[in-house]
């Protein structure tokens, strides 16, 4: 059972003291329950002893003991004999429903699509096609050979001749980042992230024991070159986790004459560099720019979770043969392949893939012009990026505010992802990740909740407890 030290808890609480004249108690109980239900603070973590972490964060012990026992009373700890005190989530529904509204709420937190039209048509097709292989196993480590020269001819046509055997398909990109890590990262090896990060990324990486490493990304400057060569030396990570296109939440793309300095530093430093260029065909109005890898050695995942739908799990690896050996030898123990129709899908949708991305595109200029639009006129004070494609907003909200304003927004009915999912140790308090990638008319309920939270916070109410699920953020 992982446990939280008081300086390790202090960190992800940030500054969490209240200004609004609520009880100190109810505060930290408050901001507790937020990191368990967006996942910064894991389901069965043992919290600090009441004693410990009022001497750490110079609190009473009676605040830190009416905390937790209010945390206890609304099911999100649970006292275990000889272990303390465990993070729990409250009995009741634990996985949020399949819609848009998850138990009357809102969700705002995601960057998930609804599928494109094509899709049933590439369903079908594949069911067509499906009686071809009812001969063979029906799942498979590698993919199947077609659709691997589908991807393979993509990556070449765009500048990075790949060959089949240098394909691996996956259950997405998420189980992509699992397996790398597991398969290429041993306990206690530095692993270079981009701060902010996808957080699942980042939680595969711990999960094998990897020590992060980071290198600034922010939505006015990019990479931090400065940094970049810095922290290549001295830290000699085994492996870089980057997102060079739209960059998942500030939404950045890499330029092209950093991304040779990158994979010439990660070069030169014995570094393994992972793109995730699962956003890669997000651009608004321009083809993807060439893959990472065309300025040397490069891990490459990929996915169509984005572009064409999440409900078809399939991504893939592009490596070097020798590494997707590696990882074929990895997957075994935890999965044993692709699944047939999936893939016969997916190769259908990849042999008509400008038509899917044009329809796409449609959709995500008309979100962003919306969300754009009604963020500048309800939140004037807010700073809104430009961005050129992708599907989410890295909003500066000018006052480090975003998780009690994630809690109240909450008690309105809308799930909103606050800064510090995206970073270690509590950073963004400033930032929220929004969404432009949902239907008008929930993407309006979601800006009319967030703003009846956000006058909550200026008008000092104290925000209430609601029921909440466990959430993933994607
Ligand atoms: C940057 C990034 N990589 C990977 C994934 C996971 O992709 P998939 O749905 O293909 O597993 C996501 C999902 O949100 C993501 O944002």
């Amino acid at each position: 059972m992982p446990s939280l030290t008081p300086r390790r808890l202090a960190a992800q609480l940030g500054d969490w003291r209240p200004t609004n004249g609520d009880p100190l108690y109810a505060a930290l109980a408050d901001r507790v329950r937020l990191l368990i239900l967006d996942g910064r603070i894991t389901l069965g973590a043992r919290l600090p002893a009441e004693r410990q972490l009022a001497q750490h964060e110079d609190l009473s012990r009676t605040t830190v003991a009416g905390a937790y026992a209010r945390l206890r009373e609304l099911g999100f700890l649970q006292s275990v004999r000889g272990s303390g005190s465990v993070a729990r989530l409250p009995d009741g529904p634990g996985i949020p429903e399949p819609t848009a509204t998850t138990a009357g709420l809102l969700e705002f937190s995601k960057a998930t699509l609804t599928a494109i039209p094509l899709v049933a048509d590439a369903a079908r097709d594949a069911a067509a096609m499906l009686p071809q292989h009812l001969g063979l196993a029906g799942f498979d480590l590698y993919g199947l050979t077609e659709l691997r020269e589908e991807i393979a001819d993509r990556y070449t046509r765009r500048g990075l001749p790949t060959t089949v055997d240098e394909v691996m398909v996956t259950l997405g990109a998420q189980h992509a980042i699992a397996l790398v890590a597991r398969a290429l990262v041993a306990r206690g090896d530095r692993v270079l992230v981009e701060s902010p990060s996808y957080p699942h990324a980042l939680e595969a990486f711990q999960q094998v024991g990897a020590r992060l490493v980071t290198v600034p990304v922010t939505t006015e400057n990019g990479w931090d070159d400065e940094a970049l060569e810095q922290v290549f030396p001295r830290t000699a990570p085994a492996l870089a986790y980057l997102m060079p296109d739209f960059h998942n939440p500030t939404t950045r793309t890499m330029p092209a004459a950093q991304r040779a300095r990158v994979v010439a530093l990660a070069e030169r430093h014995g570094t393994t560099i992972v793109a995730d260029e699962t956003m890669s065909d997000l651009g608004f109005d321009s083809d993807a720019p060439p893959p990472l890898g065309v300025h040397g050695t490069v891990i490459t995942i990929g996915s169509v979770g984005k572009s064409v739908w999440g409900g078809i799990r399939l991504g893939w690896i592009r490596a070097e043969r020798s590494t997707i050996t590696r990882l074929a030898l990895a997957r075994t123990s935890n999965d044993l392949g692709n699944p047939t129709l999936e893939q016969l899908m997916l190769l259908r949708l990849l042999q008509q893939y400008d038509r899917v991305l044009d329809s796409r595109r449609e959709q995500l200029r008309a979100g962003h012009a919306l969300l754009t639009g009604l963020l500048r006129e309800r939140f004037p004070t807010w700073r809104v990026p430009e961005v050129a494609g992708g599907l989410t907003l890295w909003v500066n909200i000018g006052a480090p505010l975003a998780s009690q304003l994630a809690l109240a927004a909450r008690t309105h009915g809308v799930l909103i992802g606050a800064g510090p999912r995206f970073g270690l140790d509590g950073a963004f308090e400033r930032y929220l990740r929004l969404p432009f990638c949902y239907p008008e008319p929930d993407t309006r309920a979601a800006i009319d909740g967030l703003e009846r939270a956000w006058h909550d916070i200026a008008a000092h109410e104290p925000s209430r407890p609601v029921d909440e699920l466990l959430d993933t953020v994607v």
